[in-house]
């Protein structure tokens, strides 16, 4: 039971901190207490602690909230939920949190023992085991903000070709933030002090885009009254970015190739070669395989332009920065309305969370946005979210969340069968301790398929 470790226990009832430390004392682990959550934070994200015992109802900080904070931290600790008032709810949440155990109050000395000491179990394991997850740390990359694995490798590559002079495409669905990867691949590379031009393909029409990009010469078409630099010359030692590349018409796919290959360009109407230096960076949210395969767009222009590929995931594959990234856009709203950030209560992360997110960052930026002019309170609830998005994400298909649900499971499993095996099978006992309805007993049960004795057998009582 409990060998070495460190230990803080953190409730603000003086005498809950003493009977927990009175247990756990002797032990051979060191003991910490704090009556303070606010306090307690502060310990956690500056000193290294084993587990942490945590009660949830706190005056300051509630004890779902504190978990959610540092357990994003690196070499977070393990934490045991304790409660006065277990709820099927709390349960769930803790699970879902990544919490290591669950103790109701109030508990016998075995309880505490065995359940730190399981905790202490997990947390070696954890740090040893080499392929277990990285804990999310949110980083900020040249503006960009995220903590998931992919989003970091991508920060990665993005280091490694930035100085490199080599043109890059970057793919990913509309609202990733490709014009943000293109921008940060500029500012590292030695053009940055150089104009970088961005064109959007799709967005001017034909006839105007060719002399937008290659400039004209006076009288080359009607309106054109004098000689004009195009996009190209004016990025001149810097990069022009084509975004919505694919959306380029054949003659322009075909003009643009040769002025990459050759880095030369001539203006419309003109007959002189002008020279370029240039990094081109592409972007679309096509699926450009296909266009080529499809013949839409030119598969010599795509191998050229391809040379370095950058893809930006979509939100719905890296739900570890949804709720980073909405922290960060509430933060920087309510700095530009000159008020606090909204709290967020946990059940808006949850809908967050389930939902697929088929405008990426963009819709949640918007989503931010529309949230801290809707929310008049200190505090957005999930009232606050558009009912559209609670739909959705209350039907997502189980495939989003298996990863979630399996934990949950694993969380729910090791709870209730440690309670049936403590009382023998006496399921009336097991329910009184745990607190939760007879329904919500029963529906575990049955969900993890265990059978016991419905009648209350006083030998059983511990
Ligand atoms: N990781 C991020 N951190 C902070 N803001 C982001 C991040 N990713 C995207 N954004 C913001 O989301 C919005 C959309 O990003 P961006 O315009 O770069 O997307 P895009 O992939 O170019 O979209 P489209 O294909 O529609 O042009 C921008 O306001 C951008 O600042
Ligand atoms: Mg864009």
């Amino acid at each position: 039971m409990v060998t070495n470790g460190r230990i803080l226990i953190v409730d603000d009832e003086e005498d809950m901190l003493e009977t927990c430390s009175a247990i756990l004392t002797g032990t051979g682990a060191s003991i910490a207490t704090e009556t303070d959550a606010q306090r307690a934070l502060q310990r956690v994200c500056s000193e290294t602690f084993d587990v942490v015992l945590l009660d949830i109802r706190m005056p300051s900080v509630n004890g779902v909230d504190f978990m959610r904070t540092v357990r994003p931290l690196p070499a977070a600790p393990s934490f045991v939920l304790m409660t006065g008032f277990p709820s099927a709810q709390t349960v769930e949440e803790s699970a879902r949190l990544g919490a290591d155990g669950y103790i109701t109050k109030p508990f016998s000395n075995d309880q505490i023992l065995a359940t730190v000491t399981r905790a202490l179990v997990r947390r070696r394991l954890k740090t040893n085991d080499p392929s277990s997850p990285e804990p999310t740390t949110v980083t900020t990359f040249d503006g960009m903000v995220a903590g998931s694995r992919p989003m970091r490798q991508m920060f990665a590559l993005i280091q490694q070709l930035g100085p490199v002079d080599i043109d890059v495409l970057i793919v990913g669905e509309s609202g990733t933030g490709k014009e943000l990867v293109a921008r940060s691949i500029h500012q590292r590379s030695p053009r940055a002090a150089k104009p970088f031009v961005p064109v959007d393909c799709g967005a001017i029409p034909e006839h105007l885009l060719e002399s937008q990009l290659f400039g004209h010469e006076r009288g080359a078409f009607t309106g054109a009254v004098a000689d004009a630099m195009g996009l190209m010359e004016l990025a001149h030692g810097g990069t022009l970015f084509l975004d919505e590349i694919c959306e380029l018409a054949p003659a322009l796919q075909a003009k643009l190739l040769r002025a990459i290959q050759e880095r030369k360009i001539r203006r419309v109407g003109g007959t002189d070669l002008i020279g370029l230096n240039l990094r081109i960076i592409a972007a679309t949210n096509r699926d450009i395989d296909l266009e080529v395969k499809e013949a839409r767009f030119r598969h010599d222009l795509y191998y050229r332009l391809n040379a370095i590929r950058v893809d930006v995931p979509p939100l719905r594959d890296r739900r570890e920065d949804i709720a980073p990234l909405f922290d960060h856009f509430l933060e920087r709203l309510a700095g530009s309305m000159d008020r606090p950030p909204l709290r967020v209560e946990s059940a808006v992360y949850d809908a967050l969370n389930r939902y697929c997110w088929p405008g990426n960052v963009r819709e949640l930026q918007n989503l931010a946005h529309r949230t801290a002019v809707i929310c008049t309170g200190e505090t957005a609830a999930a009232k606050d979210l558009p009912p559209s998005l609670l739909q959705e994400s209350s039907t997502l298909p189980l495939d989003f969340l298996s990863k979630r649900a399996l934990k949950v499971r694993d969380f729910e499993l090791d709870y209730i069968s440690e309670l049936m095996h403590r009382y023998g099978g006496n399921i009336q006992a097991a329910i009184e301790e745990s607190r939760l309805s007879r329904a919500s007993f029963y529906r575990l049960l049955k969900k993890y398929g265990m059978k016991g004795h419905p009648q209350p057998a006083a030998s059983s009582q511990p």
